[in-house]
C-alpha cells in the first residue's frame, strides 16, 4: 500500500520523497521528530505532541518553523491518506548547508516531512500475555528529553533486545538508576506503590507516560515519580512499559528473572483497561 507523505508541504508518496545529501538531519541527525497514533482517523493526544515539538524545536534552537500550519498540514494528511488505524510521524531537521560545517550554517531553511502509516495493532497478543525485556547500561547523550533523531544508541540497544528474543531493552545508568526503554517509558510496581523516573534530562517526556499518570490518579492507584533502581527489579511485583504504539504493555520477564507470578499483574490491567477506556470515549 501506497504512504502518504508531506514534504515541506508538497504531498506525495513516501517512497518518492527525495531528501538532499547535505542536510543536517542526514548527516549530523541535527533534527527532531514525533510520532502519533491514530485512532478511527482521528489523532491521538495531538496537543500533548504539538507541544514537545515546539519544545524539542526550541532546546536545538531550529527557527522558522510555523507549528499551527504544521499542525494543519499533519490533520490535512490524515484526512488524505484514509487511514483509521496507524499513525503520523513528523520529522523537522535544520535543513542544507551549502557545504558540511558542524556549527549551524547561516542560511538554512528546516525540512519537515510528514508520512501516515496504517497498521494493524502489531502488539495486541503481547499487551494481553506480556512481554519479556533485558537490562542495558543507558550509553546516550545528556539530552535525552529533546525527542532528537540521534537514536544511534537507541538503535543499538534496541537491535540487543531483539536478538535476545524480547521486545525492549531497559536502560540503566553507571549507579544503577533506571531511565526508560529505548523507544518506551517504564513503570514498576514495587512494596504496593507504581514508580516511575521523574522527568529530567535523562528520560523523554513521554506522552503516554503523563496520560498515565493522570489515568492512576483517577483511578485512585497510588503513583510516585521516583526512580527505580536495577536492584529494585528483583523485587518488584509488576512491571509496564508505556508508549504511543506500545500503548500499556505488561512485562513478565526481565533478562532472566520472572516478574510476579508471570502474567500481566492487576495494577497493570487496571490501567491498561483505563487506556483502553479513554480511547473508546475518544473514539465515540
Ligand atoms: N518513541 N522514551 C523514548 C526514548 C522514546 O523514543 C519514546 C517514544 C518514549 C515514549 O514516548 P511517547 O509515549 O510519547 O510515545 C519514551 C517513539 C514512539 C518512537 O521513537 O517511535
Amino acid at each position: 500500500m501506497q504512504i502518504l507523505a508531506d514534504l515541506n508541504g508538497k504531498r506525495m508518496p513516501l517512497s518518492e520523497v527525495m531528501v538532499p545529501a547535505l542536510d543536517r538531519g542526514f548527516l549530523f541527525g541535527d533534527a527532531i521528530y514525533e510520532v502519533l497514533r491514530i485512532y478511527q482517523g482521528r489523532s491521538w493526544l495531538l496537543d500533548e505532541h504539538w507541544q514537545r515539538l515546539g519544545r524539542s524545536l526550541e532546546s536545538i534552537r531550529i527557527q522558522g518553523v510555523d507549528l499551527a500550519r504544521l499542525r494543519a498540514r499533519a490533520l490535512d494528511l490524515i484526512d488524505a491518506s484514509g487511514v483509521q488505524e496507524g499513525m503520523i510521524y513528523i520529522q523537522v531537521t535544520r535543513g542544507a548547508g551549502v557545504r558540511r560545517t558542524h556549527a549551524f550554517p547561516p542560511q538554512a531553511t528546516p525540512l519537515e516531512l510528514l508520512w501516515v502509516e496504517g497498521f494493524t495493532d502489531p502488539y495486541a497478543e503481547q499487551r494481553r500475555i506480556g512481554t519479556s525485556v533485558i537490562t542495558l547500561p543507558d550509553i546516550r547523550w545528556d539530552r535525552c528529553d529533546v525527542k532528537s533523531t540521534n537514536l544511534l544508541a537507541n538503535v543499538l540497544g534496541s537491535q540487543a533486545a531483539k536478538e535476545a528474543g524480547c521486545l525492549e531493552a531497559l536502560l540503566y545508568l553507571p549507579d544503577g538508576t533506571m531511565t526508560e526503554g529505548t523507544h518506551t517509558s517504564f513503570f514498576g510496581v514495587l512494596d504496593g506503590q507504581v514508580l516511575t523516573a521523574p522527568n529530567s534530562n535523562a528520560i523523554l517526556p513521554g506522552i503516554t507516560r503523563g496520560l498515565v499518570l493522570r489515568l492512576a490518579a483517577s483511578a485512585g492507584i497510588t503513583l510516585r515519580e521516583h526512580v527505580l533502581k536495577r536492584d529494585d527489579l528483583k523485587r518488584v511485583s509488576e512491571l509496564f512499559l508505556t508508549g504511543t504504539t506500545t500503548e500499556v504493555m505488561p512485562i513478565v520477564r526481565v533478562d532472566d528473572q520472572t516478574i510476579g507470578n508471570g502474567k500481566p499483574g492487576p495494577v497493570t490491567l487496571r490501567l491498561q483497561e483505563a487506556y483502553r477506556e479513554v480511547v473508546r470515549e475518544f473514539t465515540q
